[in-house]
């Protein structure tokens, strides 16, 4: 019997989805991405290349797994034939290893332009979202009036729908926001080509997944974004337009049932890029050290898709709790323990103060969880590197002690650690079996 591991991100994402899956992805057959489009920015280093995905599932980088862009996906066709161009570049194999689903719904430009139109539009409470036709891409889709690969393929019927589209999108573009309208010839011409470009890899993923289901494959659902990004349990509105959490049956037509095992994966801090509350954010030392060491450690905490400064903070433990429990995960993965390294003593939050009460569950308001105070925990720092360990017992006893913690908060044993971000940087701990 094969297994079907679901991979989530469990805060604001960023939690080293790309390197942890890459990590892993040796073991499976199939990896499907369900959800996000090219918002996402996983990043990977193998010996001394580094590579950043956007679209493409980061099992790409492992030949022998057949890598799936899932229905629940958006995808913006130019993005992506630049990404396979570049992987190639790269030397990575993309050939018949890469499928599209043709139920994934295309990114026009209209949707990068109103992305764009919106934000400005929205006067002192802008989301700070990567511009990249995410949320109008997901409103055509739920309105019904979205356009799919299975569309694109034939020429007839995309020109059909793109100008029923831009019919209604056109006069709102030009008298609401003053921009210059889309031209529906244009975009044919450019999107038709596009299309015999991909065409090659657009199939319909629903008797694949079934196929790879009936053999018994090992199958890896890669999650991009973050929990607390998830349309319904993140910190509405400052979140992305897909279902993080509960995507991935949805996005990739792997029946529920058919999951196995949940892997929950947070950094051993917190970062987020883009607005919105966070309450354990260290706009101060603390943060300027956190993105200091993760660059002497060979990582990065600026955004992999718009090189943003990411804002950072301590470990938000009611946030974990939330997310852990929500999305029923089995195991935990923790990412960047080494860059805790650099201090004396760590602080972890375990609960919010607001108006003399104490919180422990996470706020759905956003306004509630701007407000909060956070109330922490001190636990013992270890001072040293740890990007050499290899096993649980080479980590120093007070790094342990904080995994440990980190388990009682959310619910799960951490059965892999990352402590660089290098492919061969983890330690995995067998906690089931
Ligand atoms: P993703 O979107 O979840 O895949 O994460 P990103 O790739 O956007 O951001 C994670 C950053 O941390 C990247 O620069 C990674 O190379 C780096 N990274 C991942 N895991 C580790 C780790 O354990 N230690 C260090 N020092 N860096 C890491
Ligand atoms: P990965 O997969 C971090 C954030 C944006 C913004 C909000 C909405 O690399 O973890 P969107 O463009 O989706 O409409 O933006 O969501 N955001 C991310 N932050 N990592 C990501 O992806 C993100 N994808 C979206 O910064 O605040
Ligand atoms: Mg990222």
């Amino acid at each position: 019997m094969g297994q079907t591991l679901q991979l989530v991100g469990l805060q604001w994402g960023d939690e080293g989805k790309g390197k942890v899956i890459d990590a892993l992805a040796g073991r499976f057959d199939v990896v499907i991405r369900f959800q996000g489009g090219a918002n996402a920015g996983h990043t990977v280093q193998i010996g001394e290349q580094e590579f950043v995905l956007h679209l493409a599932p980061t099992g790409i980088l492992r030949p022998q797994a057949l890598s799936i862009l899932g229905n629940g996906m958006v995808i913006d066709p130019a993005g992506l034939i630049r990404e396979i161009e570049g992987l190639r570049e790269q030397g990575v194999k993309v050939a018949e290893n890469l499928v599209i689903s043709d139920r994934a719904h295309v990114v026009l430009p209209h949707h990068k332009l109103l992305d764009r139109l919106r934000e400005s539009a929205r006067a002192g409470g802008r989301i700070g979202t990567t511009g990249s036709g995410i949320g109008p891409c997901y409103a055509d889709k739920a309105t019904r009036d979205g356009i799919r690969f299975c569309d694109l393929m034939d020429p007839a019927v995309f020109r059909e729908r793109l100008e029923a589209l831009m019919a209604m999108h056109n006069p709102i573009i030009e008298r609401v926001h003053g921009a210059e309208p889309i031209d529906c010839d244009a975009v044919c011409k450019e999107y038709c080509a596009y299309a015999e470009v991909l065409r090659p890899h657009v199939r319909d993923t629903v008797p694949i997944i079934r196929q790879a289901l009936d053999d018994g494959r090992n199958i890896l659902l890669e999650g991009a974004q973050g929990s607390l990004l998830d349309v319904d349990f993140g910190t509405y509105p400052f979140v992305t337009s897909s279902p993080v959490l509960t995507g991935a049956h949805t996005g990739s037509g792997i029946p529920a049932s058919r999951i196995d095992h949940v892997l929950g994966l947070a950094k051993a801090y917190c970062s987020r890029v883009g607005a919105g509350p966070f309450p354990t954010e260290q706009d101060n030392e603390v943060g300027e050290t956190i993105r200091r060491t993760i660059g002497r450690l060979g990582g990065r905490e600026f955004g992999a898709t718009t090189g943003r400064q990411r804002r950072c903070g301590w470990l938000d433990g009611v946030a974990l709790r939330y997310t852990a429990r929500l999305g029923a995960v089995d195991s935990l993965a923790v990412s960047v323990l080494d860059v805790l390294g650099a201090f004396e003593t760590i602080k972890v939050c375990t609960a919010y103060r607001l108006n003399g009460q104490t919180l422990t569950e996470f706020p759905s308001s956003a306004q509630t969880l701007a407000r909060v105070e956070p109330v922490y925990e001190e636990l013992e720092g270890w001072r040293c590197d740890i990007s050499e360990a290899r096993s649980w017992g080479e980590l120093p006893p007070q790094a342990r002690a904080y995994l440990e913690f980190m388990e009682e908060l959310a619910g799960a044993p951490v059965e892999f650690v990352s402590v660089g971000p290098k492919r061969t940087q983890v330690i995995e701990r067998r906690v089931h079996g």
